[in-house]
């Protein structure tokens, strides 16, 4: 599994051969991105990278669920990301999207999704097929920046993309020499595991919980400076058991977010809690958000390999999802 993440690079570069082959003339009210996992992760970057680019023109609303917010309406855009397709809330809230009347574009491999929307008549962004969903990262960000681009609403251009592909070509040894080292940390430490970071990078976090979860089997907690300072940090005062060990993430690119990073560093080493940190390399915020991904990434495979586990394996999500099928009720399309 560790070549997937290995290959991002070229991952990026795929992407950017597919630029500009869907797009969109429309100007939306919003723009919703609906998804679950690995591919609703995907809606919390382009939050992200939208929240921090001045005059960006519509809204982003993350959705994770089968229902859609009551707003979303017929002056929206809904991306609907599902790397199998076959994600039933994914298929739901895309049938959601289409009865309001909204404009819809799908993300996927295939699946359900795929059909459903060469039915519909949706446009679909294409990925590469046979990785876990989580591991196309890259490749289903850089669809909808691309769609984005093709309406005028640019996160990133083209040329930005074409210069992340190399930077994270050229930072992928970095990377895996990062990944070692906080796998090592977090196995040596055997413990409860929090991320912790700053604002924006809340994103980075998640994400690493989730592959850490997924790749790694274990739990893990998130806590974002400056919300953690109005609570998280009353709870380190007295908790249950000090057996925990943090991860710190940091821009060191930004001045105050770094410094309350170390402000919580501090809080966590008075708690007995042993700290390993993770400064972002990267030039725009795009490089740091992958890059961290990356790191993570990595690092949850390696941990699962030390563990003796399958980083591929995710028994409870497909549990989960036979349930699911069951007692769902909508016929998507
Ligand atoms: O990474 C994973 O395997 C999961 O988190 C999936 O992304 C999640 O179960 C949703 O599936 P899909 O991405 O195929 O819609």
């Amino acid at each position: 599994m560790k070549n997937y993440y290995l290959d991002w690079h070229k991952m990026i570069e795929r992407a950017v051969d597919s630029w500009g082959k869907v797009s969109v003339s429309f100007k939306p009210r919003a723009i919703a991105i609906t998804g679950m996992g690995g591919s609703g992760c995907v809606g919390d970057y382009v939050e992200a990278l939208a929240s921090s680019r001045e005059g960006f023109g519509s809204p982003i609303i993350v959705v994770k669920s089968s229902s859609l917010p009551k707003y979303v309406a017929g002056s929206d855009l809904v991306f609907a990301v599902s790397y199998s397709g076959d994600t039933i809330e994914t298929i739901m809230a895309f049938g959601e999207a289409l009865r309001r009347g909204a404009r819809v574009v799908a993300i996927t491999s295939g699946g359900m999704l795929e059909e459903c929307s060469k039915i519909r008549g949706v446009p679909v962004v294409k990925v590469s097929e046979g990785l876990v969903p989580r591991a196309a990262l890259p490749e289903m960000l850089i669809g909808i920046l691309g769609v984005l681009d093709s309406m005028n609403l640019t996160l990133a251009s083209r040329d930005e993309v074409v210069e992340l592909a190399q930077f994270i070509g050229e930072r992928s040894l970095d990377a895996v020499n990062e990944a070692k080292a906080l796998a090592n940390f977090i196995y040596e430490s055997s413990s409860n595991l929090v991320i912790a970071t700053h604002t924006p990078l809340e994103v980075i976090a998640v994400r690493g919980k989730n592959e850490l979860n997924e790749n790694a089997k274990i739990l893990v907690k998130v806590e974002v400076a400056p919300e953690w300072a109005h609570n998280d940090i009353v709870g380190w005062e007295n908790p249950f058991t000090r057996n925990w060990a943090a991860i710190t993430i940091a821009d060191p690119g930004n001045i105050l977010g770094a410094r309350l990073v170390e402000f919580m560093e501090s809080i966590y080493v008075k708690s007995g809690v042993k700290v390993h940190k993770l400064l972002l390399k990267g030039s725009n915020l795009l490089e740091k958000l992958i890059y961290g991904s990356l790191v993570l990434g990595l690092a949850s495979v390696e941990l699962a390999e030390l563990r003796g586990l399958n980083p591929l394996e995710t028994k409870g999500i497909a549990l989960y999802k036979k349930f699911l099928r069951e007692i769902a009720e909508e016929k998507p399309c």
